[in-house]
């Protein structure tokens, strides 16, 4: 897997500006080049003599049995890099078993996402400023066989990102109607609201029956006051490097979430994953699984559903030789005592 040169041939593809939307973080993406080099540091203790004659890569996510621990993380308006957009997305993570967490910001309708992802599947929420709005994609995504929400909490008004500001951004036309029409809708009464606190995740669970996972958190005692307002699990993330520029890395929080989460809940991770041995170290650090973002989008924009398909593939295949590697044999067998 060369996600490097992966990601230069989707640049090569995309237009300049569509392509440092999808590239770039916030400020002077400190935190998003941190992400990467956070995981770089951490270094591992392989096991020997383990018998690796046989490795398994599958696990459970919030009772799903997956393939593997990499899931698809949220990412928005994915119709900017291929003209199928989530659809293809949808089809590529279904071959290679993987689920997908589809976003609120979709550019396609959360039903049809559903219907072709086949793998179990993940529903994103902005809580909307439009309320109601949300109930209803809500609702929606509940009717539509979403196994579960994920309440990004890092979003109460986006990062500035000086690409787009450079770039005067703004979605193309095509892609900014997909999203109407899928309900994702884009416009001023339709941004995030900024006045939610933890008491919407109740809020989100009693509507829509589902297990609700926080993501955007990067502190133990807003893990604490997260499950303590209802919710299954947190994902640590700073959604790419894209919200706060100087946030921790991912990999760097990871730690304390976990000590403070314990059995109380599950944990994910996501920023910055780019290859298998990462996949370790983030579930020796603890957490249940991982989510990719960028690189995704890569495999989307050069190959479309075959290329989303090759880069989780890349992933699992990764994951199980340095599993090998580290004497591991299953998930469960990857512990704290790996990493240094
Ligand atoms: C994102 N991310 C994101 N997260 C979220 O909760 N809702 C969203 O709509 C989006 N949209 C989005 C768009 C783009 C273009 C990117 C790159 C990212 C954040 C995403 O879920 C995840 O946290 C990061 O992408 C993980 O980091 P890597 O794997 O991209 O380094």
């Amino acid at each position: 897997m060369d996600l490097a040169a992966l990601e230069e041939e989707a640049r090569s593809l995309l237009p300049g500006p569509t392509y440092d939307y999808l590239a770039g973080g916030a400020g002077d993406e400190l935190t998003l080049a941190d992400n990467v080099a956070a995981w770089d540091r951490i270094r591992l203790r392989p096991r020997v003599l383990r018998d690796v004659g046989t490795v398994d890569t599958s696990t459970t996510v919030m009772g799903s049995s997956v393939s593997s621990p990499v899931l698809v993380a949220p990412t928005a308006f994915h119709k900017l890099a291929h003209p199928e957009g989530e659809l293809e997305t949808a089809r590529g993570a279904a071959a290679a078993g993987a689920l997908m967490v589809a976003a609120t910001r979709s550019t396609t309708p959360l039903e049809d996402i559903s219907a072709t992802a086949e793998a179990p599947r993940w529903y994103q929420v902005y809580v909307l400023q439009e309320r109601d709005h949300t109930a209803a994609l809500v609702e929606r995504a509940a009717k539509a066989g979403f196994t579960a929400l994920v309440l990004t909490g890092d979003t109460p008004i986006l990062g500035q990102r000086l690409r787009d500001v450079r770039n005067a951004f703004v979605l193309p036309a095509n892609v900014g109607e997909s999203a109407m029409q899928a309900g994702a809708a884009v416009g001023s009464l339709v941004d995030q609201d900024a006045t939610i606190t933890f008491e919407q995740i109740g809020w989100l669970r009693e509507m829509s029956g589902l297990p609700v996972l926080v993501k955007g958190v990067l502190r133990a005692d807003d893990a604490r006051a997260c499950l303590d307002a209802g919710a299954a699990g947190v994902c640590v993330s700073n959604h790419g490097g894209r919200q706060l520029d100087g946030a921790v890395a991912a990999a760097d929080a990871l730690a304390e979430v976990v000590d403070e989460v314990g059995d109380d809940g599950e944990v994910y991770v996501d920023g910055g994953i780019r290859r298998g041995v990462d996949v370790v170290r983030a579930l020796a650090l603890g957490a249940r699984g991982v989510m990719i973002g960028r690189p995704v989008i890569w495999g989307l924009a050069t190959g479309g559903s075959e290329g989303v398909r090759r880069v989780l593939r890349g992933f699992q295949r990764e994951l199980g030789l340095a599993m090998a590697l580290c004497g591991a044999r299953t998930v469960d067998e990857i512990t704290r005592d790996l990493v240094a």
